[in-house]
């Protein structure tokens, strides 16, 4: 049993995540600027931003990790990026280190997502960041190698792909990653070596173009596949049969973003 402090967790992956860590024994401590939906009678729920120092700092005393999810997570202006989503990194860093706790952090496909599907190929390909948004992914990424350089600490960088109860796009098909699946990426951050671990948050899909070697480093173990939803993929899209599902083939991982004007909320 483990204390977990999740920023962020009113929104879609803390909703769909928190039941299924409580029901694995741990006990949760939920920070959000609005009440999470999924909390319980048995979490503390702590009201309050996570580019708060002293707020973090409290809400990250006694906790085993921190799973960083609160930002923007998608395109918004370089100043509510940098402002929210760069700043709350490091605030979350400190509070982390201030506890001596692990963190997780959610990056994103999008701090690669210029680096082509076929060309992903074996371990972590470089940041190429497709928006603001994904450069800062990548700026977490950065901070989470000065913190784990300078100060020793367990960091595990998640680029989450699509995150979802099941795939809903022709991409997803490759890019899925399923509540399970990032409720064991939590479980696994929990004993990780010190260091910044620099991993795809993705199922065990078949179509996956990215490589799960650096997950399973840490004992990150996906298994979900997005080919057991396939058929209900088809139907949502309109198709005949599965094999009309387009394959990602050379577009970039990071699909939509990568042409979606910078700076405006979206896609
Ligand atoms: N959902 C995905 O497929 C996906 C993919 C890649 C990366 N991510 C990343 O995972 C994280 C969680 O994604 P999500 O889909 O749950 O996002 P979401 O938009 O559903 O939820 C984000 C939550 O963060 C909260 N928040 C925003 N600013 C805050 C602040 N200053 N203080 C406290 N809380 C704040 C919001 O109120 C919201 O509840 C994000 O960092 C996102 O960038 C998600």
């Amino acid at each position: 049993m483990a204390v977990i402090l999740l920023t962020g967790a009113a929104g879609s992956i803390g909703t769909a995540v928190a039941p299924l860590l409580r029901a694995a024994g741990h006990r949760l401590r939920l920070l959000d600027l609005v009440e999470p939906p999924a909390a319980s009678a048995d979490d503390d729920v702590r009201l309050g931003s996570a580019v708060d120092d002293a707020a973090m700092q409290e809400a990250a005393r006694g906790v085993d990790l921190v799973v960083h999810l609160a930002s923007h997570a998608s395109e918004r202006s370089w100043r509510d990026i940098v402002d929210v989503n760069v700043e709350s990194t490091r605030v979350a860093l400190d509070a982390a280190h201030l506890g001596g706790a692990a963190i997780l952090l959610a990056s994103s496909v999008h701090a690669a997502g210029c680096v082509p599907s076929d060309e992903a190929g074996d371990g972590m390909p470089r940041a190429r960041p497709d928006t603001y948004y994904g450069f800062s992914k990548a700026a977490a990424e950065a901070l989470g190698d000065l913190y784990a350089d300078r100060f020793g600490m367990r960091i595990v960088s998640a680029r989450i792909m699509t995150f979802g109860d099941r795939p809903h796009t022709a991409r997803a098909r490759s890019t899925w990653l399923s509540p399970a699946d990032f409720a064991r990426l939590v479980e696994a951050s929990l004993d990780v070596a010190p260091g910044n671990h620099v991993v795809w948050g993705v199922s065990a899909n078949t179509r996956r173009t990215v490589d799960l070697a650096p997950g399973r480093a840490i004992g990150y173990e996906p298994q979900d596949d997005a080919e057991d939803h396939v058929d209900a993929l088809a139907t949502e899209l309109g198709l005949d049969s599965p094999a009309d599902i387009r394959p990602v083939g050379s577009d970039p991982l990071g699909g939509v973003f990568t042409t979606h004007p910078l700076g405006t909320p979206g896609p």
